[in-house]
């Protein structure tokens, strides 16, 4: 494995709240790491180190052994990093093959588009990851979300990435869409790619990671390969048995707080405490 990216005791707050601490993530080429954690655990501050979005405050970034402070997602691209976002910012009208080189648009000269080259590209690209769209003149809009998210990454890879960072991509779809753009998750990892792919279902990261992070309140509790971990495993640390016994003990005591609360004040009224 070569190492594509490297993170080693990042940490990042936000005024005084601490969205990350301690965190180290390593992607080689040809290798799908999952990040995974409930709401709020630190995921998407993570992908936005990584993305070129935010900056880290603590431990080191490094990019093909290089470190690295990026100030912006345009530099990070430069690196060969994309980013796919959740919600991708498509022109929903226009052609799924216009969408796809938008912003770097081929030209036959000056003020030229060549479209029937961004055409053929487009429908290649996407036939080599194993999509096979008809008519890349319809409106990106027609095209379901899980076709969406795996034009977004089709675009990525033809454009040179080297790593995609891909942001919760099957959480709004059906399970059938969701194994589409799994299967091009496996597809960009087969092409020799890094994946870091954020998710909270486990039933989505097991089948195509090889290396799983578990963020929990912005620390990871868990860094495993897959041959290290199980699928029941991965599933019960993310649904997190810990995590419901100390929720079960602090709804306990928020209820017996209450409880004090009401009884003193019933008493300060004067009135009989009801125990
Ligand atoms: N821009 C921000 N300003 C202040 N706090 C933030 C900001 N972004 C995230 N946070 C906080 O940082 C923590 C981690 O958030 P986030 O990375 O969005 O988690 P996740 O993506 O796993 O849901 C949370 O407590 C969140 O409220
Ligand atoms: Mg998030």
């Amino acid at each position: 494995m070569s190492g594509l990216i490297r993170l080693a005791g990042v940490g990042k707050d936000y005024g005084n709240v601490i969205a990350l601490r301690d965190v180290s993530l390593e992607v080689g080429e040809g290798e799908v790491v999952c990040v995974l954690g409930d709401n709020g655990a630190g995921k998407s501050t993570l992908i936005k180190i990584i993305a070129g979005l935010h900056r880290h405050d603590a431990g080191t970034y490094e990019v093909q052994g290089e470190p690295v402070a990026f100030s912006s997602p345009r530099d990070a691209l430069d690196r060969g990093i994309a980013t796919v976002y959740q919600d991708l910012a498509v022109v929903p009208l226009m052609p799924v093959w216009r969408n796809f080189f938008l912003g770097s648009e081929k030209r036959k000269g000056p003020g030229r588009l060549d479209i029937g080259s961004m055409r053929r590209a487009t429908r290649d690209e996407l036939l080599a990851m194993g999509i096979d769209l008809r008519d890349v003149d319809q409106p990106i809009g027609t095209l379901s979300g899980g076709e969406r998210q795996c034009v977004a990454i089709a675009r990525a890879v033809y454009f040179g990435a080297k790593v995609l960072v891909l942001d919760e991509p099957t959480a709004a779809l059906g399970v059938k869409q969701a194994g589409v753009v799994l299967r091009y998750i496996v597809q960009a990892r087969a092409r020799g790619l890094g994946v870091v792919f954020i998710t909270h279902n486990p039933h989505h990261a097991y089948p195509v990671g090889d290396r799983f992070l578990i963020l929990k309140r912005g620390r990871a509790v868990a860094y495993h390969a897959k041959d290290d971990i199980t699928r029941d495993e991965l599933t019960a640390l993310m649904a997190g048995g810990t995590e419901l016994e100390e929720l079960a003990h602090e709804l306990g005591t928020v209820a017996s707080d209450a409880g004090g609360e009401m009884a003193a004040e019933a008493r300060r009224l004067g009135l009989p405490d009801g125990e």
